[in-house]
């Protein structure tokens, strides 16, 4: 099942006590373990039921361009970020409301099989609450191709209640949000650990068990591509191949290793590079390795 952290408090504190009862307590946002005991803190934060309204008016009192900063897609806002500690708030619309029925249910991520690649840890702060429909599943034996077959675990369909807290690991929790019956407020304590920074998010098809998208494709695999569209020169050459050898993400080396396609260098050196990653890379290096050799071979 979804993972409850019970909590009982019933004190309500501001943002500025929140982060000065965080480092006196000495805590940390950084594993699932710390986040678990950030729990009692989030609650009487979430406590303070002017939060997010209060919120809401300064960013839409703000200066067009602060207002834009703070306010990053249709659904979530930064309520604090600094030193370590990131609090975001997430606003489900209700079945009932008007916005609900302008919206699409991408713009706030229903119906939407997804894992995450952080910890984050949240609590119903007003209204009845989303419900989600619960997976699990092992990142570490995934390659992370569209279409690769995933075994997901189902752990049932739950509410996030008001007041009520769960814990999402990253990489391992897989949810589908259904919209509640009238608009709701999750706040998020996300976590701080390192594993974001080169790893993946997916959107999974629990049907077909397998992965239907990529939903955080690295932005170096987009920025590869532009730039060998213009600068396919051999100069590029030694940059994008240290890319497709050492970067720690894999969509990222196998975009590099396609990438060296474009370049305008020999033959045997592009066969070269590519037999490396095939003998080392991960499967998504290899397919990609794979593909150039094919199509090395029939020019
Ligand atoms: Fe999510």
């Amino acid at each position: 099942m979804v993972e409850i952290v019970e909590t009982s408090e019933t004190d309500a504190i501001s943002i500025e006590e929140f982060c000065d009862e965080y480092r006196a307590q000495g805590l940390s946002s950084a594993s699932p373990e710390g986040l678990k005991e950030c729990a009692p803190l989030l609650r009487r934060l979430s406590n303070n039921k002017r939060l997010v309204v209060d919120h809401i008016r300064d960013a839409l009192m703000q200066p067009i361009d602060a207002r834009t900063r703070s306010v990053y897609s249709a659904q979530a806002m930064i309520m604090y970020r600094q030193n370590g500690i990131y609090l975001r708030c997430a606003v489900w619309p209700g079945v009932e409301g008007d916005l609900y029925g302008v919206s699409s249910n991408r713009a706030f991520t229903y119906e939407f099989p997804h894992d995450h690649n952080f910890d984050f840890l949240t609590i119903g702060h007003l209204g009845p609450g989303y419900e989600t429909t619960c997976y699990e599943y092992d990142y570490d034996v995934v390659d992370g191709y569209v279409g690769e077959q995933v075994d997901l675990k189902p752990l049932g369909r739950f509410r996030l209640n008001l007041d009520e807290t769960h814990l999402y690991r990253g990489h391992r929790t897989i949810h589908v949000q259904h919209p509640p019956q009238s608009t709701s407020v999750s706040l998020n304590l996300m976590g701080t650990g390192i594993i974001s920074a080169h790893t993946d998010q997916y959107i999974f098809d629990p049907s077909m068990q397998h992965i239907s998208e990529v939903a955080t494709p690295n932005g170096l695999v987009h920025l590869l591509a532009i730039y060998t569209a213009t600068e396919h020169v051999e100069s590029s050459l030694d940059m994008i191949d240290t890319i497709a050898t050492n970067h720690p993400n894999g969509q990222v080396r196998a975009a590099a290793v396609r990438a060296i396609q474009g370049i305008a260098c020999s033959p045997d050196i592009k066969e070269s590079i590519y037999l490396r990653a095939m003998a080392r890379g991960n499967p998504l290096v290899k397919r990609a390795a794979q593909t150039a050799l094919n199509s090395l071979a029939s020019q």
